[in-house]
């Protein structure tokens, strides 16, 4: 389980193999699309490559990595109308838990700064208008996540060995948010702040501060991609979820960013849960989950633990080998999440898009963000949803799918996710 839950992105080598194995399947698809589907194209734009920045002072600041090395982010100035437009990608990665774990975590890019390369922006980052419709030609920026506490912790480093380690997420965030304003984003004309899985959270976590940090006249939204991880009960009865965010926000001592209304009457690592923090959130808000969420179905509903663990892993890897008793017990685990975005529903100005599509992030990949092969409900892209929410172009963007395997738009992600 430990390894599993320390890391909310998708096995790579697991995607590898079914990318390999549907790899006829979906070519002969992706031809049938072409042709059947002319508004959208598949045009290759080669993937982008956008250098590194970091951050300016961040030693100063005491905004550092888990390591001590300053945070950093690819920027990628806007052009044309979109010059004066800001997106904020907060990048997803692992939390840690524990001294050992933000330790080990000290060796890789979510842990310092001396280990990131850039990565490519496609999907809700690409620059091609055809991927990417109404965000392309914006000032994108992808920021770096290092502290392994969804940019929300402000603790005192504590000694491993002899090594120091920071807990300064939140600090990472204002110095961030402090750097892009002095590069123009104090000057913004409409601003989207987003992110996936944890940092999709973070995204939720900072939305209000973010909108209190530019003038009421500017837009600001806020876009949550695979960050609505829910507090319910794993397969043998452990609240497994909830034991490992309790252990990140006291590590972390994350508080200052909760919402002080739950704080009021819950404790600190049920406020950290998306679910909480949507009642407290006033910027309008657009949720994007899979309501099969892969990554929560393996780390949440099914992480390895005293149930039968072997009958499960085939369907934990892949939702068609589910027998129909698994099936049910994926139903009801849609059901809770369902239900607990009635809060979400309800709210004026929010949108959602919850499909069942078994994958986590949808926002970084051109194939689920804007493609012939995307997941659709009202037939209607990830990235025409999300667009007709933020620029009102319709009433009411609260799209929830029936229950899986009714979308049949969700084939291409079976084979990539
Ligand atoms: C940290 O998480 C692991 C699972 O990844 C769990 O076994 C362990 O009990 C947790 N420790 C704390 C202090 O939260
Ligand atoms: C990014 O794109 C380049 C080609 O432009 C490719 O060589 C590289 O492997 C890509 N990197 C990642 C992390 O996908
Ligand atoms: C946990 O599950 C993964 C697959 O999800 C499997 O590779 C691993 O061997 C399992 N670990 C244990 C201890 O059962
Ligand atoms: C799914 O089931 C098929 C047929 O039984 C099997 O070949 C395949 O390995 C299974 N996939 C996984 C990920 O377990
Ligand atoms: C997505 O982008 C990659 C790299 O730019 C490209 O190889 C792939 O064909 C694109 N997929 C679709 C469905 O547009």
């Amino acid at each position: 389980m430990a390894a599993e839950l320390l890391s909310p992105l998708l096995p790579r080598r697991r995607r590898g193999l079914a990318v390999a194995a549907a790899a006829p399947l979906l070519a002969l698809l992706l031809v049938a699309v072409i042709f059947f589907r002319a508004p959208l194209t598949t045009t290759v734009s080669s993937p982008e490559r956008v250098d590194l920045t970091l951050v300016a002072g961040a030693r100063e600041k005491g905004a550092v990595c888990l390591d001590g090395s300053p945070p950093a982010y690819q920027l990628r100035r806007g052009s044309g109308s979109g010059a004066h437009n800001w997106l904020i990608y907060l990048e997803g990665g692992s939390w840690c838990n524990t001294t050992q774990s933000c330790y080990a975590q000290t060796m890789s890019n979510f842990g310092s700064s001396k280990f990131m390369r850039p990565v490519n922006f496609s999907g809700i980052l690409s620059k091609d208008h055809l991927e990417n419709p109404d965000f392309y030609d914006w000032n994108i920026v992808y920021v770096r996540y290092c502290d392994g506490a969804s940019f929300a912790g402000d603790a005192e480093g504590e000694d491993l060995d002899g090594t120091k380690l920071f807990f300064r997420g939140l600090r990472i965030w204002e110095a961030v948010v402090d750097e892009l304003m002095g590069k123009g984003m104090d000057n913004a004309k409409q601003t989207l702040l987003t992110g996936c899985s944890a940092g999709s959270l973070a995204a939720l976590l900072h939305c209000d501060n973010f909108r209190g940090r530019l003038p009421q006249e500017v837009p600001v939204k806020c876009l949550s991609d695979a960050g609505f991880f829910i507090d319910v009960k794993d397969l043998s009865g452990e609240r497994s979820i909830w034991s490992f965010f309790n252990g990140v926000v006291h590590l972390h001592n994350i508080r200052e960013v909760l919402p002080k209304d739950c704080l009021q009457n819950k404790d600190p690592t049920e406020c950290f849960f998306a679910s909480e923090l949507i009642k407290s959130i006033s910027t309008p808000t657009f949720i994007l989950n899979s309501d099969y969420d892969v990554w929560q179905i393996q780390n949440i509903l099914a992480p390895n633990g005293s149930y039968p663990g072997q009958a499960w892993s085939s369907c934990k890897a892949d939702i068609r080998n589910c027998s129909s008793t698994q099936i049910d017990v994926l139903h009801g685990f849609r059901k809770k999440l369902v239900s607990k975005l009635k809060v979400a529903e309800d709210k004026r100005n929010w949108g959602l898009f919850i499909d069942s599509c078994f994958t986590h992030c949808q926002t970084p990949s051109n194939i689920s963000w804007h493609s012939p092969v995307s997941p659709r409900l009202d037939d209607r892209t990830i990235a025409e949803a999300v667009g007709d929410w933020y620029f009102g172009r319709r009433q009411d963007v609260k799209l929830i799918d029936c229950e899986y395997p009714c979308n049949p738009t969700c084939s291409s992600l079976l084979s990539t996710a």
